[in-house]
């Protein structure tokens, strides 16, 4: 997330009128192929070995969703903005992907389950993380994980939520937590960044 975009996110950005333009940014589009296969690469890392059921949160365009349904997995999307879903659903077609409209704290996907949810970019914005955190694990088939990328941006006034108080929030809920520092990986971001950027993955 480029400091536009934190500052956008901050100021209760419109995400209709931000879908148009949001695949702009590096690692958002993901159309720059080095920073397509990093993040091709860390899911294939973080997300089952085997073909499972994805749960993508605030899925925004639908970048991370189609990597993942490229994977073999069947994934299940979730963003509040439906211009966000309509280019989701547009990248992903031909694929085992469906988009829903709804809120990514109480996603409306009724009693399905999943083995695993998929959230980059979108916690930290969410009232109450830690009551979110637990509804999220309680969408998990047993021994589902949840994949969180966060981080904190910006220097002057920093948003976001520190990987300290996210695995502290995720110890009463994961009986396994890694994290994995990931502001020494440009090829992610589309070059260098200087603030705390971070993947945990919980398994439940
Ligand atoms: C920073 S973008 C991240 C998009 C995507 N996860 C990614 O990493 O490319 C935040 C996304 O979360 C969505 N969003 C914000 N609040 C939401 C909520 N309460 N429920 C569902 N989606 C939400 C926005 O519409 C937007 O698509």
């Amino acid at each position: 997330m480029t400091d536009e975009s934190e500052r956008r996110t901050t100021a209760r950005v419109d995400w209709d009128a931000a879908a148009a333009t949001f695949d702009d940014e590096p690692d958002h589009g993901l159309r720059d192929p080095e920073v397509r296969a990093a993040w091709a690469d860390r899911l294939r890392a973080w997300l089952p070995g085997r073909p499972a059921d994805v749960l993508d949160l605030g899925c925004g365009t639908g970048s991370l969703a189609l990597l993942a349904a490229e994977r073999g997995h069947r994934v299940t999307g979730v963003d509040l903005s439906p211009a966000m879903v309509d280019l989701a659903r547009a990248k992903t077609a031909g694929r085992d992907a469906v988009f829903l409209v709804g809120d990514a704290a109480a996603p409306p996907v009724g009693e399905r389950r999943f083995d695993a949810v998929l959230v980059r970019h979108v916690l930290w914005t969410l009232p109450g993380p830690g009551r979110v955190l637990r509804h999220w694990s309680g969408l998990l088939r047993p021994g589902g994980r949840l994949v969180l990328v966060e981080g904190v941006w910006g220097a002057v006034s920093p948003v976001g939520i520190p990987a300290a108080r996210l695995t502290a929030l995720l110890e009463p809920i994961a009986s396994d937590v890694r994290t994995e520092p990931l502001s020494d990986e440009p090829a992610l971001w589309g070059g260098p960044v200087t603030d705390e950027r971070y993947a945990v993955v919980a398994t439940v």
